[in-house]
């Protein structure tokens, strides 16, 4: 199956003063559709850049990163944000929701440019929330919302336009462990549904959710445990190391 993401050799330099930072350093990745991958590494090993670029929030100084076939380091900025609003889904540790908007205006907004006419976006928003199971809640505003329902509004937001990716930097980083178990049961099930899932996080029992993971350092990919090439190769369906099986539920 031809890939969702191409990254060839990638790099992010940040100039800050005389310094400059590799951020990202010479990536190579490929995640095909419906995988979920998981990022993992110290504070500072480039995950959030990496989650930056993947979401088209940002350009590498070098290097090409292919997004459903589509050569996005060649575009402008105008066919990027139109990219960055139909292709793909942005989850963060910190919600990033308009406090004085509902949760259905807050899902609505992606579509806001959508062709499609009001009606239309306010029946997709509210088809989003009832997917995160925030159906009661539309009407409410973030701070009439617990935590665990803020990030579901911020997720729905992220799913509305049905995006081919969906990006998560460290999501569940503000929550509680209840409430990260079921988000992170919410993205399983999205998984299962065929999301292709793209999660930043430095806890281990996080990334035991997905499928495959990849450890960064200085800016650099240094593993990358259970891809689709390892399944192929070793001529198993599921990866070995981080399979969500492998460890019993209690
Ligand atoms: N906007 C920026 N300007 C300058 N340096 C940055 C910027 N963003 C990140 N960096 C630097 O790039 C490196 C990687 O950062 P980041 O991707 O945020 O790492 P992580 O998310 O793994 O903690 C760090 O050294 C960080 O200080
Ligand atoms: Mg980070």
């Amino acid at each position: 199956m031809p890939a969702v993401i191409q990254l060839d050799n990638i790099t992010k330099v940040y100039k800050v003063g005389d310094e400059t930072i590799r951020a990202l350093d010479g990536v190579n990745l490929e995640v095909g559709p419906n995988e979920y991958v998981a990022v993992m590494g110290t504070s500072g090993s480039g995950k959030s850049t990496l989650m930056t670029i993947l979401g088209c929030l940002d350009r590498p100084t070098a290097g090409t990163y292919l997004l459903d076939g589509k050569l996005t380091t060649r575009m402008g900025s105008a066919a990027l944000a139109r990219v960055r609003n139909e292709r793909i889904g942005f989850v963060f540790q910190s919600f990033e929701l308009l406090p004085r908007f509902t949760a259905l205006k807050n899902v609505e907004l992606p579509l806001i440019y959508s062709r499609s006419g009001w009606w239309n976006r306010r029946k997709r928003a509210k088809a989003a929330l009832e997917t995160v199971g925030l159906g009661p809640r539309m009407r409410h505003r973030p701070n009439q919302l617990s935590g665990g329902q803020r990030q579901r509004v911020a997720i729905a937001r992220a799913l509305v336009a049905r995006p081919a990716i969906l990006l998560a930097d460290e999501p569940t980083g503000n929550l509680d462990s209840a409430t990260s178990d079921e988000i992170l049961g919410l993205f399983d099930q999205l998984h299962t549904s065929g999301q292709t899932i793209i999660l930043v996080t430095h806890e281990a029992d996080v990334a035991r959710h997905a499928r495959r993971v990849i450890r960064m350092k200085d800016g650099k990919i240094r593993s990358d445990l259970g891809s689709q090439e390892d399944a192929a190769r070793y001529g198993h369906g599921t990866p070995t190391t981080f399979a969500q099986d492998s460890t019993p539920k209690a």
